[in-house]
């Protein structure tokens, strides 16, 4: 009997082009991983009409209704229970997570990052590799832990700065390198949760 799929849940905030390439990656019959449901803390975010377009379960827990991190965070916990998810993937999720969030979901709960992690966590990460006259930069998918963009990273793949580089430059050609990244990475650490569960 094959394996059971481990059921992923998604978090954006905006345009939702990861969420896009792991909801395409996981429609593969043998991806170890499916898409449970996509959730947004932002109720235009463009990615939630994507995501409604290809059948997939969204929810909007917008943060501006809750008074507290913690309780936008509690919603968040309640709706990512409702859907049954294993692992969480946030892509594009632009909330910084608090140390409850995390530890409920420590080893379960990945990010994308467009930077070479340990290198430019936090914002403006192309801005700042141009800045400091790197030659290339890149993505990491990485575990998410209590320390903003600093759990140990799961997979990274650069591309170039070339000289007449701005941030829009760079991060429209590294965006296809995310979009190949990403589901790279949620295969890799379903497959070892498959492993794990079915020895
Ligand atoms: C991506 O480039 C992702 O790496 C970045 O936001 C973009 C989201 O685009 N994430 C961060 O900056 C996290 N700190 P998308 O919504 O089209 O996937």
């Amino acid at each position: 009997m094959a394996a059971q799929k481990i059921k992923t849940a998604i978090l954006i905030s905006g345009r939702g082009s990861n969420m896009m390439a792991l909801v395409e990656a996981a429609q593969l019959e043998t991806y170890p991983a499916e898409i449970v449901g996509v959730i947004s803390n932002r109720p235009g975010a463009a990615g939630l009409e994507k995501a409604q377009a290809l059948n997939v379960p969204t929810a909007i827990i917008d943060h501006k209704d809750y008074e507290t991190r913690e309780s936008f965070e509690q919603a968040l916990h309640k709706q990512l229970i409702s859907v049954n998810a294993e692992l969480v993937c946030c892509a594009g999720f632009m909330r910084v997570l608090t140390p409850w969030f995390v530890s409920n979901w420590k080893g379960r709960l990945l990010n994308i990052h467009p930077s070479l992690l340990p290198k430019y966590k936090g914002l403006k990460t192309h801005q700042r590799a141009i800045e400091a006259g790197d030659t290339e930069t890149g993505c990491s998918v990485h575990w998410v832990t209590e320390d903003l963009d600093a759990g140990a990273v799961i997979l990274q793949d650069s591309v170039q700065i070339m000289p007449d580089d701005t941030a829009d430059l760079l991060a429209a050609r590294l965006l296809p390198v995310e979009l190949s990244l990403y589901p790279q990475a949620l295969s890799k650490v379903a497959s070892q949760m498959q492993t794990m569960l079915n020895p």
